[in-house]
């Protein structure tokens, strides 16, 4: 390989910056060029390039979001956006390209491998629900500024006594919700991988009410959604007065942290080896602690084991 692409496509994910300059880095280590392309496959259909050197990526390991932009591209998906997409590649000399983003963007990355543009995917997602692998790119971060937020709200939560429904990201997913609601020590954790039971979460509250807890937090994942008529009704049948915080953004963006930062260099430094032994058509994952990789199909096809055991701990220690 003489020249390699690097896009990162979907939603943004603390550490996207990090693994980029790890791929750039790798590669001109291996003696290979490299192309940012920006915004997503929106800057392969338009040819939005620049070149990337080891000194293009300096003090970018620490920042969050994703220096290259990053985008949703549905003309990507048409047959006119593919064939200039490939058309681009061809002219600029990219002989493989890095996609970093969720299974969307690997999907995108299938269809170029298909059409003769190698291509390795790592996954970047504060949402952790990407089912080839056992982490991704982002995950940590989101995780650690939830709790941050979360530790503050329960500092007036419990100087008046009162009620907080948080809700947390995770359109699909509820690991967000789930990590974070064990760490802080929620009451009650509502995900869209369980029907949520809200008659349940006010029986918890009365019963540890009696037990002389008098504040209580209540963790809801995005993807469950009716936060207002949630509160409202933890209000009007326990008493306790119950305020809402959507917590949005903001889980999004910030300083990676250690673990990101690590597995980001780590994914990144493996993607390039696999395209330089001209493998493609694979996305990195970590199995069992390990950074391995697996064929893009196959990765698609696979479905997330959810850990109802750690469900069954939330629930026991939060009485
Ligand atoms: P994520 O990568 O985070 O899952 P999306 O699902 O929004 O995010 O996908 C990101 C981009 O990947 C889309 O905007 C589109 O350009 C591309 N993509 C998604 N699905 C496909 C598909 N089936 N075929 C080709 N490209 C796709
Ligand atoms: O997939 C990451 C994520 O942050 C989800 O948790 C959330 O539902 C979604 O993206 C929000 O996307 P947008 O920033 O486009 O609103």
């Amino acid at each position: 390989m003489k020249k390699i692409g690097i896009l990162t496509s979907g939603g943004d994910a603390p550490g996207m910056n990090a693994a980029v300059r790890s791929v750039v880095r790798t590669a001109v280590s291996l003696g290979i060029e490299v192309v940012g392309i920006r915004k997503g496959y929106n800057g392969l259909i338009e040819g939005d390039f620049i070149p990337l050197d080891s000194r293009s990526v300096s003090d970018i390991i620490n920042r969050g979001g994703t220096f290259l932009f990053t985008a949703r591209s549905p003309k990507f998906k048409t047959e006119e956006g593919m064939a200039r997409a490939i058309a681009n590649c061809k002219e600029e000399g990219i002989e493989g390209i890095v996609v970093m983003g969720g299974d969307g963007s690997f999907r995108g990355a299938l269809d170029l491998s298909n059409r003769g543009i190698p291509c390795v995917g790592i996954p970047c997602t504060i949402d952790n629900d990407i089912a080839s692998t056992e982490y991704t790119i982002g995950f940590d971060t989101a995780l650690n500024t939830a709790v941050e937020m979360i530790d503050r709200i329960r500092d007036t939560a419990q100087s008046h006594d009162r009620c907080s429904v948080v809700e947390v990201m995770g359109r699909n997913a509820g690991y967000i919700a789930l990590y974070t609601g064990i760490a802080v020590g929620a009451t009650a954790i509502l995900i869209p991988e369980v029907r949520p039971d809200i008659t349940s979460v006010i029986s918890k509250i009365k019963k540890t009410q009696k037990n002389g807890k008098k504040h209580f937090i209540v963790i809801l994942a995005e993807g469950v959604g009716g936060i207002k008529d949630i509160a409202e009704k933890i209000e009007r049948e326990t008493g306790i007065v119950t305020k809402t915080t959507i917590l949005g953004h903001v889980q999004r963006g910030g300083a990676p942290t250690l673990r990101d930062r690590l597995i980001a260099t780590k994914m990144g430094y493996k993607a390039v080896h696999l395209l330089n032994q001209g493998v493609g058509n694979r996305v990195v994952c970590m199995r069992g602690g390990d950074i391995v990789d697996e064929d893009i199909t196959t990765a698609l096809e696979m479905r997330k084991p959810f850990d109802f055991d750690l469900i069954k701990i939330a629930e026991e220690v939060s009485i």
